[in-house]
């Protein structure tokens, strides 16, 4: 192995390229980062380790597994056990941009731009300004000039709850502001079907065609800039337009895929947030611990909820808790209601900022071609999720779940 200072960084070349100005050293020492060149369409861009053999480990399913032991005795594999690493896939044109940015944006206050101020964006927004403290801006956006100068006069003239807090003042954007952020929070959406709706299918999935039009021009937009900062995609269906959004952010003007958009990173859906917290609050009655409960995979159909990971796994009761956080939402519907709220503070406001913080919640993080849902977080040496044993009952309806997703992709 051979290994490059880089920008204050500790290169370790592994297949993928060193870019220019690289100087080479004796010894490893941290940050260390390993450079891998490998398919963009299927793999991840950047990502932590904590043992070297995740460096070489297939992508799917088994990313939410204990990482298999090492062979590797020697230094190398030492350092990685007591260090930590990084892994950076070269064939991202703009993975250095966007790993050093990284880097800085865990320890600035981040000033978050939301872009659709409807039912969902507009409590976010709300929800940001109450529990953001730690933000230093909310920008907002919406075509509705009207929508934007109201939430703009409401949300300033909200006082804090204690002396000691400051909340962060809230602005109205240009459509040149826009990617000039941390974090972009993408509510917008053509059209939410109506109440009554549901009963023809899936009111998420009926938004792709219309939503992924809605997002090409800000994804264009995001590539055109050079966006370094985490978009974060909100409107339905979530998992699905997250990977749309990465992938048209990586297309040329004549739709030629050049890789010099939007790492898979960069994207995070972010829907699960709410499907967990409608599971423990359907748990209530079956005295199942909160934290014990897991979700899993997307924000719609191919949920999966367990009531705890691995031995006290019960099938039953988390297929009746899977069934039960995915058709909470036709309740508030059935009371004649579309279900805003709970998704704009559970899976938007909190996740977001908990994942802004670099805490573990709730999101769809790029896995083997496809966005998973699962418990994430934005760690010190690049994204992670938890890595834990898993019933195999559990593994079962967790490959079901991702096959979903990725037949979704064919079509
Ligand atoms: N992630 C979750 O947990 C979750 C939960 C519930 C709903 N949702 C989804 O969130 C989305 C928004 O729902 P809603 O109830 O707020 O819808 P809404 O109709 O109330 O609001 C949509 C907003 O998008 C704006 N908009 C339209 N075109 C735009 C554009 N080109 N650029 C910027 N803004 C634009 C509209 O002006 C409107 O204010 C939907 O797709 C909905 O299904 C997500």
């Amino acid at each position: 192995m051979e290994y490059y200072r880089y920008r204050g960084d500790c290169l370790c070349p592994y297949g993928g390229k060193l870019p220019e100005g690289s100087v080479l050293v004796e010894e490893p020492f941290s940050p260390l980062v390993f450079l891998v060149e490998r398919d963009p369409f299927v793999s991840r861009g950047y990502f932590a380790i904590h043992s070297l053999s995740e460096l070489n480990e297939p992508e799917g399913i088994n990313l939410l597994l204990p990482a298999p032991k090492t062979e590797e005795t020697g230094a190398l594999a030492r350092f990685v056990e007591a260090n930590g690493a990084s892994v950076l896939n070269t064939a991202f044109q703009r993975a250095f941009d966007v790993m050093s940015n990284y880097r800085f944006q865990l320890q600035i206050p981040s000033r978050v731009h939301v872009v659709g101020l409807g039912n969902v964006g507009g409590t976010a927004t709300t929800g940001l300004k109450l529990m953001g403290t730690g933000l230093k801006e909310i920008g907002i956006f919406d075509p509705n000039q009207n929508l934007c100068l109201r939430y703009e006069a409401e949300l300033n003239q909200v006082l804090p709850a204690r002396d000691d807090e400051q909340l962060p003042p809230v602005t109205v954007l240009t459509e040149q502001e826009l990617f000039d952020c941390d974090a972009i929070l993408f509510t917008a959406a053509r059209a939410v079907p109506e109440i009554g709706a549901e009963n023809s299918g899936d009111v998420r999935l009926m938004q792709y065609e219309g939503n992924q039009e809605l997002l090409r021009s800000y994804a264009k937009r995001a590539r055109d800039c050079g966006y370094c900062g985490l978009f974060a995609q909100i409107s339905d269906p979530v998992d699905q337009l997250s990977r749309a959004v990465f992938l048209m952010s990586n297309q040329n003007e004549d739709g030629e895929f050049d890789w010099r958009g939007l790492l898979p990173e960069q994207v995070r859906g972010f829907g699960l947030g709410v499907m967990r917290a409608r599971a423990i609050y359907t748990a209530k009655c079956d005295g199942i611990r909160a934290e014990d409960i897991r979700a899993y995979g997307p924000h719609g159909n191919g949920l999966v909820i367990a009531n705890a990971p691995n031995e006290e796994y019960d099938e039953r009761l988390s297929r009746a808790l899977t069934h039960r956080a995915e058709t909470e939402n036709l309740k508030v519907r059935a009371y004649g209601y579309k279900p805003y709220i709970a998704p704009g503070l559970s899976s938007a406001a909190v996740s977001v900022l908990r994942a802004l913080r670099g805490d573990w919640h709730d999101g769809a993080v790029p896995m083997a071609g496809v966005y998973f849902g699962c418990r994430a977080r934005f760690g010190a040496q690049g994204p992670e999720v938890v890595r834990e044993p898993l019933h195999q009952e559990l593994i079962a309806h967790l490959t079901n779940s991702y096959s979903a997703l990725k037949e979704f992709n064919g079509k």
